[in-house]
């Protein structure tokens, strides 16, 4: 069943409204976009287009890196060979341990083979990131280092076999193996077998004795054939996307939660199999198979420049190393990255980059101080950020530098602004940019998306996206480049940490979300200059007096804590109240370890955003108050209120971002914004906090312990257009691209005028881009929503169009100034 959001219903009646009054005005447009080709335009930045990317939802490993062998460093436990089993055929048998610091200080896998023949082998086997892929007719290439004790000599058989031990999909033969660490390589052939994942990579042997292997490798064909490259399916997608700038490695990733695990880029680089890996902030380990060299390699191959992250001393969990002397080798360490990457083979890194293989230099503008720097609650940014900048500019004058936050004693060049909201918001915010400052710096919008559908957005993200690109590439002359945010995802239950993101994938293949379509669709079509446009259209958005309402809820956020005596009141009347001593009945626990404890309503699992939630979302005007201890872990409490479902509601966040801040925020379908001023709040275990949010219409107080810790005063949400339109030139040919979104749930009959052109080639060809507003891509369904191309026979200087509900659609269209 199909139900209509309010903003479908508002549509539909404006719908209604039109037909009857504009037909009896004889007129069928609903909405017009003059497009002034004679008022001249900012010029559309050439690097407008490009691509963030860091290792998370398995990103790389597991993703866009073509290794297949998950563990190949063996370092992802201290003690255990994970994504290792031993395994065994008709009489064989034997053992399999991790030993530590075999090979130099690198673990490898100790195979005991006790009993074996040539009909009962024993070995090990690897599952790969979700599966190994056998594709048909596929040479895939298995390298690894063994050595054997004085009784096993081999051979080896290495394999690609199904999970059951049914099928060997793929086999080769090692016939000896010796006394000395020696690195072997194989071609593992598939023949026209159908494409399957549910498989391991198997090293086994036939006779008794023991062998120890490292860094075992399998890797399928590479895009352009790179060794050690990139999966050429997601490579052709990105390719799709015609990005002009990878800004590498950017996000959480190259700050790391410490110090110690920020993106070291010297332990990156040069052989393959001596890099050690390291821990990511996204909760599993980097091989770091995707190293530097391999980054600019990945810019090389799609022609696209780097805008390079440099780590600027300071690390997620608050870590941070002042301005100054300590900084320093910091400062140094970008320097020597800055001539890794552009030095000529005469300098120390340029000669480095050319002995691991790349001789030539690569261009780079843009060199990013840090990552979102504001959350460096010691406010030393400032200081850090000069000490780079100044670095940098005296030796290398050319650079552009980038800040992530706002700094006072140097003028950044260019800005790095983030944004993960609703679709929604990202339509209402379309115009961010019309009315900024345009002496200051520039901006490069590093992160954003549309936050909505998981793993990847829906055609409603897809929209909202649509809108606000068409507002930053208006203010081109400002917004010089865009960058989407997270790029990749690996869809297996588990594989993801990030809800929305831009490509999907498993081991065998990936797919374009909407989204994905909305940048490859408006980079393919970008011109060099805008041409400014109005739109007059219908509005749709709140007829319903504004009164924030929900119901109330209880949460956590890796801790353990309890809560009691829940209340809610009106006016002094109590409309509800909970004794957990009665149990949790009329309580929706989600997510979390839920149970009633001493009276006390429990929550001790260490997961994120755990939730209980009560009462009725229509409540407004009312006063929550409730008991609240924490028992351990890393954070506070969690009280929720103006809860309308699981993924819409608000809540005050005491204790939060590692247990230092307090703060009013909202949730929207994935996005959580910061609402009004976060103060900074301790929560100690043990002790009991009283709790009170006081609401009344949009003003919304917190107290904890009787005093007043924040307050903010919501205001009505603007409305969202129903059209948004942009249009660009090229200038080369005079050809005018216009870029339409609909995001409204009626067809919308539009006027297009061009003001300025002589003449207009009738034909057009053009793509659009429609679907229902929950709809997804898939695996199952890759190209569900996806482009389609027309053309148009009847374009002028003024025609009109219908543009489907819920689309985006490019035109090109030839004119003659
Ligand atoms: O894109 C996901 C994360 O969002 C990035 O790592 C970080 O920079 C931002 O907070």
């Amino acid at each position: 069943m199909l139900t209509l959001s309010f903003r479908d219903r508002f549509i539909g009646s404006v719908g209604i409204f039109c037909l009857t009054v504009c037909a009896a005005l004889g007129q069928t447009t609903k909405s017009q976009i003059t497009i002034h080709a004679d008022t001249p335009g900012p010029k559309i930045s050439p690097m407008f287009y490009g691509m963030m990317t860091e290792e998370i939802n398995y990103g790389y490993d597991g993703g866009l890196y073509g290794e297949l062998v998950q563990n190949r460093g063996l370092r992802n436990h201290p003690s255990n060979p994970v994504h290792w089993s031993l395994v065994t055929t008709g009489t064989g048998s034997g053992q399999m341990y991790l030993e530590p610091g075999s090979f130099g200080d690198m673990p490898s896998l100790k195979v005991k083979i006790s009993s074996a023949s040539d009909s009962g082998a024993v070995g090990v086997a690897n599952d790969g990131f979700w599966g190994i892929p056998a594709l048909p007719n596929t040479t895939y290439r298995a390298t690894f280092y063994a050595k054997a004790d004085s009784e096993f000599k081999g051979p080896l058989q290495v394999a690609i076999q199904s999970n059951d031990r049914r099928s060997i999909l793929a086999l080769s033969v090692v016939p000896r193996i010796t006394r000395q660490w020696k690195q072997y390589t194989v071609e593992l052939k598939t023949r026209s077998v159908p494409a399957t994942s549910d498989n391991q990579l198997v090293i086994a042997g036939l006779h008794p004795g023991t062998f120890s292997l490292r860094t075992v490798s399998l890797f399928p064909p590479t895009y352009k054939n790179r060794a050690n490259g990139n999966r050429p399916d997601i490579m052709e997608k990105l390719a799709e996307m015609q990005p002009s700038f990878l800004r590498l490695p950017g996000g959480n990733y190259l700050e790391g939660n410490t110090i110690a695990e920020r993106f070291d880029w010297k332990a990156t680089i040069g052989d393959v199999t001596k890099r050690q890996g390291h821990q990511g902030p996204w909760g599993y380990r980097s091989s770091d198979g995707m190293g530097l060299l391999e980054f600019l390699e990945w810019c090389e191959d799609l022609h696209m420049q780097a805008v390079l992250s440099v780590f600027a001393g300071y690390a997620l969990q608050g870590e941070h190393v002042d301005a100054g002397p300590k900084l320093q080798p910091f400062v140094q360490d970008a320097l020597d990255e800055i001539e890794y990457i552009t030095g000529d083979t005469t300098t120390t890194w340029g000669a480095r980059r050319a002995q691991d293989g790349h001789p030539k230099p690569f261009p780079l503008k843009y060199v990013e101080i840090g990552n979102e720097d504001s959350f460096d609650r010691s406010m030393n940014y400032d200081g850090r950020f000069t000490q780079f900048h100044d670095a940098i500019k005296a030796k290398y004058p050319f650079i552009q530098t980038i800040a992530t936050a706002s700094v006072r004693s140097r003028k950044p060049d260019v800005m790095d602004d983030h944004y993960y909201r609703s679709a929604a918001d990202m339509e209402r915010d379309s115009g961010h940019y019309d009315h900024y400052d345009r002496k200051g710096s520039k901006i490069f919008v590093g992160e954003w998306a549309s936050i909505e559908g998981r793993p990847t957005p829906s055609h409603q993200a897809a929209l909202g996206d649509a809108a606000w690109l068409i507002g930053l590439e208006r203010n081109s002359d400002l917004v010089i480049m865009e960058a989407y945010a997270p790029l990749l995802v690996n869809v297996n239950p588990g594989a993801s940490q990030w809800p929305t993101n831009l490509i999907g994938y498993d081991a065998l293949t990936s797919f374009g979300s909407p989204s994905f379509y909305v940048q490859s669709m408006f980079a393919k079509n970008t011109g060099d200059e805008v041409i400014p446009t109005t739109v007059s259209t219908i509005n749709s958005g709140p007829t319903k007096p504004f009164v924030p309402h929900g119901s109330i809820g209880l949460g956590t956020w890796r801790t353990d804590s309890e809560y009691k005596d829940a209340v809610v009141s009106h006016d002094n009347k109590t409309l509800y109240s909970k004794d957990f001593a009665t149990g949790t009945e009329g309580w929706k626990l989600s997510q979390g370890t839920w149970k009633v404890d001493g009276g006390s309503l429990r929550q001790s699992s260490m997961g994120d955003d755990t939730h209980a939630t009560a009462g009725d979302a229509n409540w407004t005007d009312y006063t929550y108050q409730v008991k609240a201890r924490k028992l351990g872990g890393s954070e506070g409490f969690l009280i929720l209120f103006h809860a309308q479902n699981r993924s819409d509601y608000w809540q005050w966040n005491i204790g939060g971002w590692n247990n230092t801040r307090s703060a009013i925020q909202r949730h929207n379908r994935g996005n959580t914004e910061e609402m009004g001023r976060s103060t900074d709040t301790t929560v100690q275990t043990g002790r009991w906090y009283d709790i009170k949010i006081e609401i009344h219409g949009a003003n919304v107080k917190c107290f904890l312990d009787g005093k007043l810790i924040t307050e903010f005063t919501e205001q009505p949400i603007p409305p969202v257009n129903a059209i948004y339109a942009g249009a660009s030139r090229v200038t080369r040919n005079g050809e005018v691209i216009v870029k339409v979104v609909n995001v409204t749930g009626e067809p919308v009959r539009t006027e297009m005028v061009l003001q300025g052109v002589r003449a207009v080639n009738p034909v057009c060809v053009g793509w659009e881009l429609t679907g229902m507003p929950d709809d997804v891509n898939s695996i199952a369904e890759p190209t569900k929503v996806s482009p389609r191309s027309f053309r148009l026979d009847t374009v002028s200087n003024r025609f009109a169009r219908t543009y489907p509900a819920y689309s985006v659609t490019v035109l090109r269209i030839r004119t003659r100034r």
